[in-house]
């Protein structure tokens, strides 16, 4: 779909498929969360700027790269699960937290958090959401980061459904968005199918 990048890597497949398994106990749960973090938010900075620096190796001056710093921005509160990896790469990164909690009867999100960092306009935002299901959620959150100041977002999810691509890209048509994997859809109770569950539940032991 447009705009929408889904990471195809064998070790990022397994990841995936810990987190569909129900046979995925909590604790290789967070893990495989973690690991499928880092390998999207690896991917995700690609393309990120950066700047030239010297440098002095034991035998000469040379030049190398420091990449810019970066806002990494939770939606609660799966999100959670995925913003250590972020930080292993980027350990500098500054870290906001948005509430974006879905109704379950309108499937509409209701805000109840916001702690955003000032970096939010000056720096790359990378949005971690894990489930992109009807897109409610993370088009609140890119609207509200918009409406504060940020200029560069993306949006990393693990599981994209294409309703939530679609309904995404309506909100905000050239946000990039990562995901591990593009699912068929959503039932009549707004859960991506195959997909894994509610993220949030597993990642915490609230199911
Ligand atoms: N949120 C989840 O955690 N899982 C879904 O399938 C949909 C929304």
């Amino acid at each position: 779909m447009e705009g929408l990048r889904v990471i195809e890597h064998p070790v990022l497949a397994r990841a995936l498929t810990e987190l569909r398994s129900t046979d995925t106990s909590r604790a290789a749960f967070r893990a495989a969360m973690a690991e499928a973090s880092e390998m999207l938010a690896y991917e995700a900075l690609r393309d990120l700027p950066v700047h030239e620096v010297e440098v002095q190796t034991p035998l000469e001056a040379t030049t190398g790269a420091r990449p810019e710093r970066i806002t990494v921005i939770a939606v609660l509160r799966a999100g959670l699960g995925m913003v250590d990896a972020f930080l292993r790469l980027m350990p500098d990164a500054a870290v906001g937290h948005l509430g974006m909690r879905r109704n379950e009867e309108t499937l509409q999100p209701e805000d109840y958090y916001e702690s955003l960092p000032e970096s939010l306009a000056s720096t790359t935002v990378f949005v971690v959401d894990p489930m992109l299901a009807t897109g409610g959620s993370s088009s609140a959150a890119l609207r509200r980061l918009r409406a504060a100041g940020a200029r560069d977002l993306r949006l990393v999810c693990l599981v994209a459904a294409p309703e939530g691509v679609a309904a995404v890209r309506e909100q905000d048509p050239h946000v990039p968005i990562i995901a591990a994997a593009l699912d068929r859809g959503l039932d009549e109770r707004g859960y991506i199918r195959p997909g894994l569950g509610d993220a949030g539940d597993r990642l915490f032991g609230t199911e």
